[in-house]
């Protein structure tokens, strides 16, 4: 469904030109689910940006079902670790907006509701911003993303600065409602536990300019439980084989001095 194929993209300051990703090609089926691993600069979001419309693209192609991709989408979803809600309007107001941009007043109120409830802040549906805590804001930011049904769900690290149990609960709620909406999934994420337990596929990406070095099937069950996946057989395999294609990249970061002390850590 998403395909990109033999994409690069430079970009151009007055001070020099930056290869930000290189040559990549990727498949995304409907309805699946992918994880991007990679260094810090590797083109990451860039990749997500290109896929959304956000920035063109120079070289290569990115399309859709057949149909290149040309400006905004209004199919897709992206979503940032910050939170971009205003803070002068309640929970439903914020939930409610994407529908309001769209012009879309049939059932606005009821889907608005029902996805409030889906994440677990019907109480709080008249509360602002500034009276719920990190978690919450957080799922009041899942809610404003997916209340439109985009069949294409873009996130960059969306969940980084949460706790744990904050964390494995919004992961269960996203990959829950993905799949209830048969929507494609881009996910990138630094956590290679995370990776594992959300995604069917895993792309790893080499350092910038950013290429894809691998990709791997996740061949655990598709309805697992996030929260305990861990335990699953076959995690900590999975897991080790992206370490593996990866601590390549990040070493070669590092100054010769420092890399035994970061295998060390790992
Ligand atoms: N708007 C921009 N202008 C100039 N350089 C950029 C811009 N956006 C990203 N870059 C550069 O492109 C490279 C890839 O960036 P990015 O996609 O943000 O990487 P990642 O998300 O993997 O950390 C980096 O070297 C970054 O500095
Ligand atoms: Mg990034």
């Amino acid at each position: 469904m998403i395909r990109l194929e033999n994409v690069s993209h430079t970009f151009s300051t007055a001070a020099n030109d930056v290869l930000a990703v290189r040559d990549v090609s990727l498949d995304l089926p409907r309805g699946s689910f992918m994880s991007v691993v990679g260094p810090s600069g590797c083109g990451k979001s860039t990749l997500l940006s290109l896929i959304s419309g956000l920035l063109p693209v120079q070289t290569g192609s990115v399309t859709v079902d057949g149909e290149p991709v040309d400006g905004v989408r209004r199919d897709a979803t992206m979503m940032l670790q910050s939170d971009a809600l205003l803070p002068w309007r309640t929970v439903r107001q914020n939930v409610g907006l994407a529908l309001e941009i769209r012009g879309e007043k049939k059932g606005r109120a009821e889907r608005v509701d029902a996805i409030i409830e889906r994440v677990g802040l019907a109480e709080f549906a008249d509360a602002r911003p500034s009276q719920l805590s990190g978690g919450m804001r957080k799922r009041v930011q899942l809610a404003a993303s997916l209340v439109y049904n985009p069949s294409i769900i873009l996130m960059d690290e969306p969940f980084g600065a949460l706790d744990a149990f904050t964390r494995a609960n919004m992961q269960q709620l996203l990959v829950d409602l993905c799949r209830a909406q048969g929507a494609t999934c881009l996910f990138v994420t630094h956590d290679l536990d995370e990776a594992v337990a959300l995604s069917d596929r895993v792309a790893i990406f080499s350092k910038r300019p950013g290429t894809v070095k691998a990709v791997h099937d996740i061949a655990l069950p598709r309805d697992r439980d996030v929260a305990d996946v861990q335990g699953v057989p076959g995690f900590t395999e999975a897991r080790q084989e992206l370490w593996d294609e990866l601590r390549d990249e990040i070493d070669r970061e590092l100054p010769a001095g420092d890399s035994a002390e970061k295998h060390h850590a790992h």
